[in-house]
């Protein structure tokens, strides 16, 4: 399966909307989803100063969205993103760095800054 799922009718197109940055807590994530008809898209934004770096919401390891809690996508020290399904990390360029994924990566949903908001891209 291609968890970046470009065919995804929910998947928003580039030019969308999706936050003021500061809404992101710095260091912090934000998940978004975005629904059409029985069509999920689950994506999450890791936001680090001024830059603002969007992963599909789906573990490499079996699927599951990463964060079991409102957007809590990084660890306690902000240094890496956590699944919570099965403990793994991930640096915030999405490498899986330790648990049953190990060498896998996040898939990437590009998002941009422009004028202090986060859009897709
Ligand atoms: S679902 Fe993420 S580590 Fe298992």
């Amino acid at each position: 399966m291609d968890r970046s799922e470009p065919g995804n009718p929910a998947r928003p197109a580039a030019g969308v909307r999706l936050c003021a940055l500061d809404e992101i807590p710095d260091p912090g994530g934000k998940g978004f989803r975005f629904r059409e008809g029985s069509r999920l898209f689950a994506g999450f934004v890791i936001r680090s100063g001024g830059t603002a770096r969007g992963f599909v919401d789906s573990c490499p390891h079996a699927g599951w969205p990463l964060s079991a809690l409102d957007d809590r996508y990084l660890t306690r020290d902000h240094r890496h993103i956590l699944c919570a399904g099965h403990g793994a990390l991930f640096d915030l360029q999405g490498a899986c760095v330790a648990g049953p994924c190990h060498g896998e990566r996040l898939a990437a949903w590009p998002v941009e800054v422009r004028d202090g908001e986060v859009w897709t891209a």
